[in-house]
């Protein structure tokens, strides 16, 4: 297992280029079993995440090659097995976006039910809700979700929860509804940009889909779909935590390939904290020259502040100026952080699915433990700040969703080294 050594205290300069979206690339991926011939991705990240869906593409009779240049091919050369094992799918709870993509198409689907995870109980009851509004039969058995339909016909279907819409959910739905008979409008449906880059694909396939991006969705039924080509939006998320990384450090960072249409929210709070953020070809430069403000905000669905910032921003805030508020509304346990950011002298309190943040004049090294994907990226942001050197511990976590995150950061001055636990043991 692996832990990054990261030496704090360095002030970030130069430039670093976002990859392509985890988040779209998996229901991307998942969508392409839609297809009638293969599908060309590119710029999808090198991720274990993305190695885990590739891995069940093949189970389920695609051939997929990562050509020379990087890009994925994805073609589907026998539709006999559509059985996603739970040893698959607790290795990525994302591979639940398999489920309406295969419905569709093959008539059938056993997908096994994902677990909670560390950051919530993260069920699928409005997945479900809405595959069967389209006249799916659904069953569970040994742990599996078993979904049948001879034919799928469009419906109207409302795809809200108690936390919002449902991001994979809405790809599922959207994705089976491509195929199904006549038209079906989806009410409450996640406005992510992720939802826009898998309907744009579905239409090059030959779906009829408008009002992607918006709480409703239009799909008119198609009785087949072709593969295509399709480029990967870019990682707002990673943008996001680069971000953070020049504002944390009072660094100076150019980001490359970064959709600042789609990182709203966030750049509206650094700029309100006294980030610089300026926008130019192709991404954005973020600079920090001073100590910054304090702030509050709340996590929301999109265009509202993105959970997939929270702890980024909330280390950022640990050595603001001042008392900052952040509210977790989306996964009101998505705290795993706090403990650990802690241990590096951040002083947070935590009151239900609030924290309180009373900012630092700075933090110091020490080993801390990743626990999430988006946990291991604050506690590496953090201790880009931190005075001294900090052991990040399972960084297996960070993998998931970074790639190489210390060569690139390295790239731009910072210092950290990866080892393994037996090198730490000596
Ligand atoms: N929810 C339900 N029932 C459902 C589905 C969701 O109650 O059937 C609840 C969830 O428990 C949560 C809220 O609805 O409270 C939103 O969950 P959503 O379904 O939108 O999450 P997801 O689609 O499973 C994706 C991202 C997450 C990101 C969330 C929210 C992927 C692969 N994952 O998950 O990304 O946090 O949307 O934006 O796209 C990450 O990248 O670190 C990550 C966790």
């Amino acid at each position: 297992m692996d832990s990054l050594i990261i030496e704090g205290g360095s002030r970030l300069r130069g430039s670093l280029r976002v990859n392509g979206s985890k988040n779209a690339a998996l229901p991307l991926m998942a969508a392409a079993l839609l297809a009638d011939g293969p599908s060309l991705f590119k710029d999808v990240p090198n991720l274990s995440d993305i190695q885990h869906q590739i891995n069940l593409l093949r189970e389920l009779g695609c051939v997929v090659e990562r050509q020379a240049d990087g890009d994925l091919l994805i073609n589907v050369t026998d539709e006999k097995n559509s059985h996603a094992r739970y040893d698959l799918v607790r290795k990525m709870r994302a591979s639940i976006c398999v489920l309406g993509p295969l419905l569709a198409k093959r008539g059938y689907a056993r997908v096994s039910m994902p677990g909670g995870c560390a950051i919530g109980d993260r069920p699928v009851d409005i997945h479900l809700r809405g595959l069967e509004a389209l006249g799916a039969h659904i069953e569970l058995d040994g742990g599996d979700i078993i979904v049948k339909a001879d034919k799928l016909v469009g419906a109207e279907i409302f795809l809200g929860g108690n936390f919002g819409s449902t991001v994979l959910g809405t790809a599922n739905v959207m994705s089976a509804a491509a195929l199904a008979k006549g038209t079906t409008m989806i009410e409450c449906a996640a406005c992510e940009p992720e939802i826009v880059d898998v309907a744009n694909y579905l239409n090059a396939m030959g779906a009829k889909i408008t009002g992607a991006g918006t709480p409703r969705i239009v799909i008119e039924g198609v009785p087949t779909l072709h593969g295509t080509s399709h480029t990967v939006i870019p990682d707002r998320i990673e943008a996001g935590t680069f971000m953070v990384a020049a504002a944390i450090t009072n660094g100076e960072v150019h980001i490359d390939n970064c959709r600042l249409d789609h990182l709203m929210a966030a750049v509206d709070k650094l700029r309100n904290i006294g980030v610089i953020v300026d926008k130019d070809k192709g991404g954005c430069t973020v600079a920090s020259v001073r100590r910054l403000e304090a702030s509050t905000f709340t996590t929301q669905p999109h265009p509202g502040f993105p959970t997939d910032l929270q702890a980024q921003f909330m280390a950022l805030l640990s050595i603001a100026d001042g008392n900052s508020v952040v509210t977790e509304k989306i996964f009101p346990d998505r705290f795993l952080h706090v403990a650990e950011l802690a241990r590096l002298g951040a002083r947070l309190h935590k009151e239900g699915s609030t924290v309180i943040i009373q900012g630092q004049k700075r933090l110091t090294g020490a080993p801390v433990m990743a626990s999430d994907l988006r946990a291991s990226a604050a506690l590496v942001l953090a201790a880009l700040a931190a005075k001294g050197t900090t052991t990040v511990m399972r960084v297996y976590h960070i993998d998931r969703g970074y790639e190489r995150i210390e060569n690139r950061l390295n790239a731009i001055g910072a210092t950290i080294k990866r080892v393994n636990q037996e090198e730490l043991d000596l």
